[in-house]
């Protein structure tokens, strides 16, 4: 017995001392489910996000496409199963007066887009459009209201004009504009960063401003089911949150929403392709920060909110830096690298890993815009390695979250450090567990023990993303660069698996 005691106590320091890394998942505890719209994105009137990038307009004859929509990017997103889509801002939103985006596309008015290069707006892409664009991506709608430069009845009108199925001028304006049948659109945000470009508003008057909006919005909709979505705060801002948690009945709020960047420096983002490895270290603290806001912002809410009613709304997140050279400073188009991975792998892995709060989440922005997962020349388009990770993620949507510990290993990068390793799980219905995981160390591999505790499993597959360079990345002559590709290096025993994680890699498995 003695001897026995020996060994085991041997065998654990040795292998406590192998694995660089411990995860240990609690499969049987898995209760909360990952809401699929944490998997949504962000498309604004900005640079070629929206023109040239979904909508080419009907007459295009180089770029194919379906009633203006481009079919190469339906297709894409529809291959992402991308659960909404959020729309026209941003801080257009803002400027944005929907009436000029509807009916005949020759009435509608030109304007300026004072916030993105000062282009000109002609609205030939407005509501229908938008709709259309969600009806072909099998998509929900969600619709950022004008509270800045806007009205209360111009966001009411919208409402109805949207999801009045009975007789009202607003429906019948919309069947007048071809629309039969309303959309019943369901996510409506009021306003948008309203601390900055959204009127620079303090946060006890936007509390009473959005109040004031929820209360016609809720009348308007008659019945049909929405959920408000109130502009959050950016970051750390804590102060915001509380005010708004403090001020604002629940039955008035179904979302609070976040903004948090991965930004080197405002005045020194730095390049998008050729950064160097400290670069590359601050922008993985400023995403692992998203923990620490998600932690800090749940607190405050579970103080006003602890039946956890109202929910966290990480409406823009992403990587930011320079602009790719000799583009529009205002366009904000720049390459997506393996940095882009880490960033999209670790940021998911948080908002599985908080899903009893962060019920939506969208990422700025879907194409040719900061950290997006399509670009496009032309008639030319690739996948981004970010692309690829909301692909290999996409196991996660609507599966149920299962409770992990990780024990990471250290990156280290001169006196500063950050944990290696990041992972996230789910089980499905079948009973099949999906395991995310993240090296994000830019120079060193990562072995990883991973306890499955409260099931019994077999087989193990894989994929994995992967490139010689941290900052490789896909081109236009070369789209294929990077993509997901089997994995093999595991090793099932019993009920622990070993894996080794490359430098810099993405690892989706799949235990059955
Ligand atoms: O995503 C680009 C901009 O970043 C959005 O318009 C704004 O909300 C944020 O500041």
């Amino acid at each position: 017995m003695k001897k026995l005691s020996v060994f085991l106590f041997l065998f654990l320091a040795v292998h406590s001392l192998i694995a660089q890394n411990q995860i240990t998942l609690n499969v049987d505890l898995a209760e909360q489910k990952i809401s699929r719209h944490i998997y949504g994105h962000f498309s604004e009137h900005l640079g070629r996000c929206i023109y040239g990038g979904f909508y080419v307009g009907e007459n295009n004859q180089l770029i194919p496409n379906n009633k203006g929509m481009r079919t190469d990017v339906v297709a894409a997103l529809k291959k992402l199963q991308i659960p909404n889509l959020r729309w026209p801002g941003g801080c257009f939103a803002d400027t944005y007066h929907w009436k000029d985006g509807i009916g005949p596309r020759e009435n509608r008015p030109s304007i300026v887009n004072t916030w993105w290069g000062g282009t000109t707006e002609d609205n030939s892409f407005g509501t229908h459009e938008f709709l259309e664009l969600c009806d072909q991506l099998e998509t929900e709608a969600f619709i950022s209201g004008n509270v800045g430069s806007g009205t209360v009845q111009e966001l009411a009108d919208w409402v109805q004009y949207t999801n009045a199925d009975h007789e009202s001028p607003m429906s019948k304006w919309r069947k007048e504009n071809g629309q039969e049948s309303p959309w019943k659109v369901k996510y409506w945000g009021l306003g948008n960063e309203a601390w900055g470009c959204g009127g620079n508003m303090r946060a006890e008057y936007y509390a009473d401003l959005y109040r004031q909006y929820a209360t016609y919005l809720t009348a308007s909709s008659r019945g049909s089911d929405i959920y408000r979505i109130a502009a959050g705060s950016s970051s750390g801002d804590i102060y915001w949150t509380e005010v708004l948690m403090k001020n604002i009945p629940s039955k008035l709020m179904e979302g609070i929403s976040l903004h948090h960047y991965s930004v080197i420096d405002w005045g020194q983002k730095g390049p998008s392709t050729e950064f160097a490895e400290d670069q590359y270290f601050t922008t993985m603290q400023r995403a692992l920060a998203m923990e620490d806001h998600i932690q800090a912002h749940s607190t405050i809410m579970d103080k006003y909110d602890p039946e956890k009613k109202v929910a966290l709304i990480v409406d823009e997140w992403g990587g930011w830096y320079e602009v790719e050279p000799g583009t529009n400073p205002g366009f904000l188009y720049q390459q997506n690298t393996m940095r882009d991975a880490m960033i999209a792998g670790t940021t998911l892995n948080i908002f599985n890993n908080h899903c009893d709060r962060v019920k939506m989440a969208n990422l700025a922005q879907t194409i040719n815009v900061l950290q997006a997962v399509i670009l496009t020349s032309e008639e030319k388009m690739l996948l981004t390695p970010t692309y690829h990770v909301l692909e290999m993620y996409k196991i996660h949507q609507d599966a149920k979250q299962v409770p992990i510990h990780v024990k990471s290993g250290h990156y280290k990068f001169g006196n500063r450090e950050l944990d290696a390793v990041s992972a996230s799980a789910s089980v499905d219905q079948t009973g099949a567990v999906h395991i995310s995981l993240v090296n994000i160390h830019a120079r060193e591999s990562q072995n990883v023990e991973i306890a499955l505790r409260g099931t019994k499993q077999s087989t193990v597959s894989g994929r994995i993303l992967i490139a010689d360079k941290l900052q490789s990345h896909n081109t236009f002559e070369k789209p294929d660069a990077i993509e997901p590709q089997a994995f093999q290096d595991t090793k099932l025993d019993g009920d622990v698996l070993s894996v080794d994680l490359p430098p810099f890699s993405v690892v989706v498995l799949v235990i059955k």
